[in-house]
């Protein structure tokens, strides 16, 4: 995958949350607008500790007269992340993408039911924003269940509220919303939705992917995961992101996550280990 590197200038970088930020980059205008599902790799202009990049969803996109202006929603888990919490406005940043396929957008369905967990919330609040803004989405139902620990990890709802969908937030501890898992809530929820006039999209940890899987199995419902596997070059060089998957005929292989996907089907992916 030959993408251009670009270097962005941080004109915001803003703690929304504790340990949650809002980082805003500018790029040049060549930049290509990105598919919502896409990501960038990001890492500190210049700087080889940490050497590797971090992958991070583009969580929003505009062109302005001459550049273009990415938005970044990212929590801080570690050091490359922890870096990029310290970078002030005026900062350079290296920026490699877009990358990555995108979510597939099947407009014949007429209810859309998002599911995230977290800082899943990125990636799908994006596509969101991308639907709405479509002339032809009147017709659609979009639902939004949202997934987070406690009330005070909540992020990028009052983005989502602006727009044309149902939301429904979900929190572990019962501190805001719905108690409970996310996945749990939308099992509740299910027999509103019809598998053939549905897409589910979902985005969030693994366990929450798999426990997806589990209440997917055996149903008809065509659902799209973007993953947040761990990553080392982000283009398709190393293997490090391998998955396992199965294709059309039930045939065994492995995909890369960061340059096959990172949205997946559901369906296809393995998640028992073969060794
Ligand atoms: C396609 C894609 C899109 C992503 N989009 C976003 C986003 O929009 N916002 C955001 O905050 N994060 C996103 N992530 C996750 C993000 O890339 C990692 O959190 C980041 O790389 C961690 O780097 P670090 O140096 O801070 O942590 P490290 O020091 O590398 O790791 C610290 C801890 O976090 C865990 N960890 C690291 N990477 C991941 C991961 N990918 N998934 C789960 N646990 C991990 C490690 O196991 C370790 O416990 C995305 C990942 C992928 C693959
Ligand atoms: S991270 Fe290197 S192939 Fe995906």
């Amino acid at each position: 995958m030959t993408k251009d590197i670009y270097i962005g200038e941080i004109s915001r970088n803003e703690e929304l949350q504790e340990d949650c930020f809002l980082m805003k980059v500018k790029v040049a205008s060549s930049f290509e607008n990105p598919l919502p599902g896409q990501f960038v790799m990001i890492r500190i202009a210049g700087l080889n500790d940490p050497f590797l990049s971090r992958p991070i969803s583009i969580y929003s996109f505009s062109r302005g007269r001459n550049y273009c202006l990415l938005e970044l929603l990212y929590r801080v888990v570690g050091k490359g992340t922890q870096i990029l919490a310290g970078l002030i406005e005026g900062s350079q940043v290296e920026i490699h993408g877009p990358l990555g396929n995108g979510f597939e957008i099947q407009t014949v369905k007429k209810n859309i039911v998002f599911i995230a967990g977290g800082i899943g919330i990125a990636p799908l609040s994006l596509l969101i924003e991308s639907l709405c803004r479509r002339v032809d989405c009147s017709p659609l139902a979009m639902t939004v269940y949202l997934g987070f620990q406690g009330a005070s990890a909540v992020i990028g709802l009052d983005k989502l509220k602006k727009l044309c969908c149902d939301i429904t937030v979900c929190t572990d501890d019962g501190t805001l919303g719905a108690k409970g898992f996310v996945t749990q809530i939308f099992q509740k929820d299910m027999k509103k939705f019809t598998s053939d006039n549905t897409s589910i999209y979902a985005c969030g940890p693994k366990e929450m992917i798999k426990s997806l899987a589990k209440i997917l199995n055996k149903s008809k419902f065509s659902c799209q995961v973007s993953l947040e596997e761990r990553m080392a070059c982000g283009t398709g060089a190393c293997m490090g992101c391998a998955l396992a998957v199965k294709d059309k005929k039930g045939v065994f292989g492995y995909k890369r996550v960061c340059a096959d996907g990172p949205v997946f089907n559901l369906a296809d992916i393995i998640w028992e280990s073969r060794v």
